[in-house]
């Protein structure tokens, strides 16, 4: 091996020993204690290029973070097909975490961002989305299966007896809910553990304080949380709801809309003050933040840029204090943000 590539590859080992694992749940699932949210890579958030994309996943890897969130529904489809080409040959130094239950129709071409077309929790539908997801990733089991909204037409023993069914016939390692409610998470927990709830957790989506995580707590459940950054506002980077590309999911998201944007904007500028005092980014405060709530937690920041990557991956070794803890609280106390985390059509679909 060349001298250089030596170096590198020594640098890169180190990296990945720096990378703290946690557990979640008590099933035996241990990840990377940062995650990386794949759906912008092929869905939501504006432009994307898919050479950047692979570069960025595989550069995940080096830096010793093996922890992948997909679904089915994102693009919808093409996101696991991305990340199954991304894996190929690496397949032992990522735990891949895919979802089902949430369908959405492909937009037409220039006509926006795709709409939610139903949530199902059949347990042939079950059944056969796993096989289509195994597929498209090009894998024999998926490490963690979750459902991605509760079918309320559909009891939840229903549907995580196929999900517990999937796990016996070595299909699944893990399995989990997203975005469940409290009593539904009791339920389904009785028919198999847990490992995870993935729910929206960040320093301006505090929901699952009140009553889902203390519940987790009490069974033994890990909480993933998605959209750590606030979708990206928390990085201090959106400046206007007009820099959106008109297929960006953003646009129909109350937090981001008008008057709400302003009012938002407001906070964020003072996290980054906070952010400033210390030499970091206010993502990386917001990162820190979440990282900093529990061992149990694992955050999932979505980049389809290696240097935000970076970036994200470094708010690993911030610590927080006491003092900047209480700070953070009084900027931002919970329930603070101006506008719900989803549009009236989609808030129907958690909680529940
Ligand atoms: N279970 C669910 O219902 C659900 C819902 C939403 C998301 N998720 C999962 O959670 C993952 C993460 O959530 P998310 O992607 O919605 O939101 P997020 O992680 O809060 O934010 C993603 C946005 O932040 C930007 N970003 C990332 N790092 C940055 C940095 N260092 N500086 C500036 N901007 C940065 C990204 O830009 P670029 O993309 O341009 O790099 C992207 O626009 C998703 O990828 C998905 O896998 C699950």
């Amino acid at each position: 091996m060349a001298g250089d590539d030596m170096q590198r590859t020594a640098y890169n080992e180190q990296e990945a020993e720096r990378m703290e694992q946690r557990k979640l749940g008590t099933q035996g699932l241990a990840v990377s204690a940062q995650g990386l949210g794949c759906m912008g890579m092929s869905d939501f958030y504006g432009s994307r290029d898919e050479a950047e994309s692979i570069a960025t996943l595989h550069r995940a890897f080096e830096l010793g973070l093996d922890f992948l969130d997909t679904s089915d529904a994102y693009g919808p489809f093409t996101n696991e097909e991305l990340i199954g080409k991304a894996i190929r040959g690496r397949r032992d130094k990522v735990v891949v975490a895919t979802k089902f239950g949430l369908m959405r129709a492909p937009a037409a071409p220039g006509s926006g961002w795709a709409p939610i077309t139903g949530i199902c929790g059949r347990p042939d539908y079950v059944r056969s989305c796993c096989d289509a997801s195994l597929k498209r990733l090009g894998i024999d089991c998926i490490d963690l299966y979750y459902q991605h909204r509760v079918d309320s037409e559909v009891p939840i023993e229903e549907t995580v007896g196929a999900m517990a069914e999937l796990v016996r016939a070595g299909k699944v390692r893990y399995i989990g809910l997203s975005e469940a409610g409290a009593e539904t998470i009791r339920r389904a927990h009785a028919v198999h553990p847990l490992s995870a709830l993935q729910n929206e957790y960040s320093l301006w989506s505090r929901d699952p304080e009140d009553e889902v995580l203390p519940l987790l707590r009490e069974l033994g459940i890990g909480l993933v949380a998605y959209s750590p950054l606030g979708r990206g506002f928390l990085t201090g980077t959106l400046k206007s709801p007009d820099d959106f590309t008109p297929d960006d999911y953003r646009r129909n998201s109350p937090r981001f809309q008008g008057e709400n944007f302003r009012k938002n904007l407001e906070l964020v500028e003072r996290i980054r003050g906070i952010a400033a005092r210390k030499g970091i980014t206010s993502g990386q405060l917001a990162l820190a933040w979440v990282l900093a709530q529990g061992e149990d937690i694992v955050p999932i920041p979505g980049t389809k840029h290696r240097s935000y990557l970076e970036e994200n991956v470094a708010a690993g070794s911030v610590a927080i204090s006491r003092e900047e803890m209480d700070e953070i609280a009084t900027v931002l106390p919970g329930g603070s943000a101006s506008g719900s985390r989803y549009p009236e059509s989609m808030m129907k679909f958690i909680n529940r």
